[in-house]
């Protein structure tokens, strides 16, 4: 794997460069001054990962991603940025796959590089060819893709944002049940979307109007599989919810970890609801088979050899352009042992969480593996949770 790190300032390169002397690791790594001599570069020689600076004179990070997206599609795009400037880094999203703030560990580099192209392998590997049975995968909610593009254009006003929500009366509904639900709830009651907006904030927002959509799609097809929307919609909320709860507040980068473990709890089983869109069918049958065997779904997929929900919705996700953490988390959340790390990052909390709503012990041997004060960390916030009124136990 061939990795290129782009910086306007020659000392941060040489620091780089030594850094990644002293952990030797298994990339070719290269390095160009600018965004100028990164797309020369990548005229020249073919590379799989682009690390670059967000400000940059002449060309900048997001302008430089921007081209390498067009020009070179399969080159995974990573920011790795001093900037905390939140309408900068929105300028750059939808543009880069993964944000990494400076000072930036080497170890974190390195594995974020590393499950960049793990996500990538996902991507394109022999799951692709399983999905490719599938006939159709649902495309991504036209609303959602509104909402990046208004996120990611300038600061958007709420009253934008409400206005591109209130396009989709079912999925505005659908957003109000969901931000004013018991699980969900954050502080009073949301009876309407621009409310909704200003209490959820942009991100938050945009990936419940994500799952609000997909629930949305699958609603119809869902109707034949003899699964509840209602409950699969629940049961996403309280994954989402507890792996948040349990995720470490650090994070791998901007934002930290909390928020990317909400999402990608909400969208854990989003594989559940494509499925039942694409191959509503196969969906009905290895359901049934689950309830009459009184085993988990994703245990009946497996012993088929097709591919199982977490796959087919961490592939969706990745097509659709979520972050590496959430496509990694939702396709493993059924196998950790995939995720690569062992840190108690977003994949672990997502894993844990989904294992103890569905009333079943997370995977022991992955958990082993895991560093001891964050097990003990979640066995604490657990027993508190426990102990909690219902309402906040719930939250
Ligand atoms: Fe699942």
């Amino acid at each position: 794997m061939r990795v290129l790190f782009v910086d306007d300032e020659p000392c941060v390169l040489e620091a780089l460069g030594r850094a990644l002397h002293v952990a030797p690791c298994a990339w070719a790594v290269a390095f160009a001054q600018g965004g100028a001599a990164a797309l020369d570069y990548l005229e020249k020689t073919t590379c799989d990962v682009v690390v670059t600076d967000m400000r940059m004179p002449g060309m900048d990070g997001p302008e430089l991603l921007r081209q390498i997206r067009a020009k070179h599609p399969d080159v995974v795009r990573i920011v790795l940025s001093a900037q905390t400037d939140e309408g900068e880094n929105l300028r750059a999203i939808g543009v880069a796959h993964q944000f990494l703030a400076k000072p930036c560990p080497i170890a974190t580099l390195r594995q974020v590089v590393d499950r960049a192209s793990a996500v990538r392998a996902l991507l394109r590997g022999p799951i692709r060819r399983a999905i490719g049975a599938i006939d159709r995968l649902p495309s991504v909610p036209r609303l959602y893709t509104e909402l990046n593009r208004a996120l990611a254009a300038d600061r958007a006003s709420a009253d934008e944002l409400a206005s591109i929500v209130r396009q989709d009366l079912a999925i505005s509904a659908r957003l109000l049940q969901i931000a004013g639900s018991a699980v969900y709830s954050r502080g009073g009651k949301v009876t309407d979307v621009r409310t909704a907006v200003v209490r959820l904030g942009g991100d938050v927002l945009r990936n419940l109007v994500l799952s609000a959509a997909v629930f949305e799609q699958a609603r119809t097809s869902l109707r034949s599989t003899g699964l509840d929307i209602d409950k699969l919609q629940e049961h996403a909320l309280r994954v989402a919810a507890l792996a948040e709860a349990i995720a470490p507040r650090r994070g791998l980068g901007f934002g930290g970890g909390n928020g990317e473990a909400f999402t990608a709890g909400l969208l854990a089983d989003v594989g559940v609801l494509a499925l039942a869109v694409s191959a509503p069918e196969r969906l009905r049958e290895l359901n049934a088979l689950a309830q009459a065997q009184h085993v988990p779904l994703h245990e009946v997929e497996l012993a088929r050899e097709g591919p199982s929900h977490a796959e087919v919705g961490g592939y969706l996700l990745g097509v659709w352009g979520l972050s590496d953490v959430t496509v990694e988390a939702v396709a493993n959340h059924h196998a950790p042992k995939r995720n690569v790390g062992r840190d108690f990052g977003v994949g672990a909390a997502v894993h844990v969480a989904s294992a103890l709503i569905d009333g079943a012990p997370p995977d022991a041997g992955y958990v082993a593996e895991l560093p001891r004060a964050d097990i003990d960390r979640v066995r604490q916030i657990l027993s508190a949770r426990r102990g909690a009124p219902p309402a906040a136990a719930a939250k």
